[in-house]
């Protein structure tokens, strides 16, 4: 097998509905399309990126909760070719006894970061979706990734919240995982017929100095039909706006030179 020199991309942003698992999926799904090895690993116990990628999450054996628990292997839990040249790491609410079992004990937030370390000569990107909160599961996965991309839904209150999410990545950067790198900032759900996108994405832009994405991810009813019938947006619906921006951003992704946005 051709060695490969994987990036782990953790997606991230505390706050729920901003787009995280949308981008997991899409992003995923767009860069393994190019041709990329590509595994995603479901870090979020509601589940979603599992069923958007056409997986029953309650039948499943061995999940992302089985991998940290050591009670399985990676061979065990990967699930090949969900879509062609995309494996999954399926996870499901079983996942939140991580954060009551392990409260106190030492070196785990290296957990998932010695599981995933095996499999950066096997993938080009391992992308983790990581859930709505910044404890346990979260720091997993910002001390196991290369880069963080972070999601902002185009609205009022956009700003809010990520001047924490700013000082975790910092905290982590200074105590677990010094090369830690913010990937870039995409924004999601952008409505152009409204001025209140705009202003979002001109105030954001004025306020942070990390990298923004030029791909701006539209509002797209495309995007939110096609979890449930367990597709990325590729391949529910290839000629949609949805599936422009995604495949944009991919290409965006893959040109990105981590040694440059240290
Ligand atoms: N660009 C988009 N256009 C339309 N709906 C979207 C878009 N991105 C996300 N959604 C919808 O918004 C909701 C929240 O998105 P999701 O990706 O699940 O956010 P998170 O993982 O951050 O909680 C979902 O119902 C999803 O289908
Ligand atoms: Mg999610």
């Amino acid at each position: 097998m051709a060695k490969h020199n994987g990036r782990i991309i953790a997606i991230a942003n505390q706050k729920g509905g901003v787009g995280k698992t949308t981008t997991s999926i899409n992003l995923a799904a767009c860069l393994a399309e190019s041709g990329s090895k590509v595994l995603a690993v479901d870090m979020d116990p509601q589940g979603h990126l599992t069923t958007g990628l056409g997986i029953d999450k309650e039948n499943q054996e061995f999940t992302t909760y089985e991998l940290i628990k050591d009670a399985c292997n990676i061979g065990e839990a990967m699930i090949i070719n969900v879509v062609d040249n995309l494996n999954l790491v399926p996870a499901n609410r079983t996942l939140a006894g991580i954060e009551v079992e392990y409260v106190g004990v030492p070196n785990m937030q290296f957990i998932l970061k010695n599981t995933l370390k095996s499999l950066k000569d096997k993938f080009d990107y391992i992308i983790i979706d990581c859930p709505p909160a910044l404890g346990l599961l979260t720091v997993n996965s910002l001390v196991a990734a290369d880069t963080v991309l972070v999601p902002i839904q185009c609205e009022f209150f956009a700003l809010d919240g990520l001047s924490q999410l700013l000082y975790t990545i910092d905290l982590m950067k200074e105590n677990l995982n010094p090369d830690l790198v913010i990937e870039g900032i995409c924004f999601t759900m952008f409505d152009s017929r409204t001025n209140l996108s705009l202003q979002v994405v001109e105030n954001v832009k004025d306020n942070l100095t990390q990298n923004i994405y030029k791909t701006v991810i539209p509002r797209n009813v495309r995007l939110a039909e096609a979890p449930s019938h367990g597709l990325p947006i590729n391949i529910y619906d290839p000629k949609s706006a949805g599936t422009e921006a995604y495949r944009e951003l991919a290409k965006e992704v893959k040109k990105n030179n981590i040694s440059k946005l240290k």
